[in-house]
């Protein structure tokens, strides 16, 4: 039910946007505050999905998770795949449903073992170690005065962290990050044909590589999160019984933590550094006072909101802002635009590293599927633009080697290369 197009910037209205484009990629400000004013849940021409952009309504949708469900991997399989694709993932384990797409109850058995993992105590504990990963990584390009920021930075830093909790030898780490950008984009569903089967060698190899780890790490316990997932056991979501995970939950879950943990991180950081270099005197603030730095990642997170949008299946008929939406449609929570939305957020696309209100994004989603990474990629970021904004200074893009402009993905936003000239402070 689209209202007319009246108020709309420079009389536009949603139709002469198209969502999927690279230039809305780029750049969709105008079309969320088109989409706020004017059809707040609107149906992607084409499709059967229904984008929903004001921060309350999202709100309101991610408590009710009985009409709303995470359970969408089989609206998104798409078209049947190529034969070659299929056999691919068929030589593998299959994939279950354990945290992101799983509902309630199921979600609790897996979710509860995963806060376990993550405790606040383990993530404190971690800071001195970040500390010293960062400082690495910076004394790796410091006497160059210039740095691929996102290859020697953003990229290495949460993987290194989360290879590490896992338990995965720096020796190892290289492959990581061609498997997480493969099951980014298999997520995304906007491969070409011969990336898909790019992706599914990368996922499958991923498995053979954790399946082999799991059984090591049985024999040989350590003192990290693979150690704890093959010792532990839950309570069967089917049976209710006592038992350890079996190998097609441990996958879900170890891709889960490696994918949702790297890419977010790398855009968050990466994001924010170039907005704070389009704000100098932000910048320049936040060099002289450290101390505003915590409140600048809630800033950041706002702005960059890296995992720009999930979906929801609609399980029974519902209605939101007047919009009739049938079961069985698909929800686009676009978080990235709830956290520009005016009713909120003043002067939404502006930086303002002193917000007040900062912290009431909802980068990290909400309710029983809150993001439980939040304070691991907090402190991670934290201890970043600290380490960053205390030894490296006049911070410029290289506009020549980058191109800010986002990769081709609707459901993780980031920033495709980011070269930067500095110099030490
Ligand atoms: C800046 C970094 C990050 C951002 C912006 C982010 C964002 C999010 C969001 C929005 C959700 C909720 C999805 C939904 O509504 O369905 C989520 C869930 C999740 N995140 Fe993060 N995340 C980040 C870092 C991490 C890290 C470091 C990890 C782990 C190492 C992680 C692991 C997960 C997992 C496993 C879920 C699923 C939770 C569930 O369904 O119960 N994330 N994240």
């Amino acid at each position: 039910m689209t209202k007319p197009a009246v108020n709309g910037p420079a009389g536009k209205c949603p139709a002469d946007f198209d969502f999927f484009s690279q230039q809305t990629l780029n750049c969709p400000y105008e079309f969320y505050k088109v989409l706020q004013e004017q059809a707040p849940v609107y149906l992607l021409p084409g499709t059967n999905i229904f984008m929903v952009t004001r921060y309350s309504d999202i709100k309101k949708i991610l408590k009710n998770t009985q009409t709303f469900s995470n359970n969408f991997t089989e609206q998104l399989k798409g078209p049947e795949p190529d034969p070659e694709v299929t056999a691919i993932y068929a030589s593998a384990w299959q994939p279950v449903d354990t945290l992101i797409t799983a509902d309630p109850p199921r979600h609790r058995t897996y979710r509860t073992l995963v806060n376990k993992v993550f405790n606040a105590s383990r993530v404190n504990a971690m800071e001195d170690y970040m500390r010293t990963i960062v400082h690495e990584l910076i004394d790796n390009f410091i006497e160059r005065g210039e740095c691929d920021f996102i290859r020697e930075f953003t990229t290495p830093l949460p993987v290194y962290v989360i290879a590490d909790q896992l338990g995965v030898p720096r020796s190892e780490v290289k492959d990581f990050k061609n498997w997480s950008d493969s099951f980014a984009r298999r997520l995304s569903q906007m491969a070409t044909p011969e990336e898909q089967v790019e992706d599914a060698e990368n996922i499958v190899a991923f498995q053979f590589y954790f399946a082999e780890m799991c059984d090591r790490r049985r024999k040989d316990p350590r003192d990290d999160m693979i150690t704890d997932l093959v010792n532990t056991e839950i309570e069967c979501p089917d049976t209710g019984e006592m038992r350890a995970l079996n190998m097609e939950e441990l996958q879900s879950l170890l891709q889960q933590l490696m994918v949702a943990g790297n890419e977010t991180t790398t855009s968050a950081i990466t994001g924010g550094m170039v907005s704070l270099i389009q704000n100098p005197q932000q910048m320049r603030d936040l060099q002289e006072h450290p101390e505003l730095i915590p409140n600048a990642v809630e800033e950041i997170l706002r702005m960059e909101t890296p995992s720009s949008g999930l979906w929801r299946v609609v399980k029974k008929d519902a209605e939101i802002e007047g919009v009739h939406i049938p079961q069985g449609s698909l929800l686009m929570l676009r978080y990235h635009a709830a956290n520009r939305d005016r009713d909120l957020f003043q002067q939404p696309n502006d930086l303002d590293i002193a917000r007040e209100n900062a912290n009431d994004h909802i980068a990290f989603g909400q309710g029983i599927h809150f993001c439980p990474g939040a304070m691991l990629a907090r402190k991670e970021m934290n201890v970043a633009f600290c380490a960053l904004l205390s030894r490296l200074t006049n911070m410029q893009v290289d506009e020549e080697k980058s191109d800010l402009s986002y990769w081709p993905n609707i459901v993780l936003r980031g920033i495709k290369e980011l070269h930067l000239t500095f110099n030490k402070r």
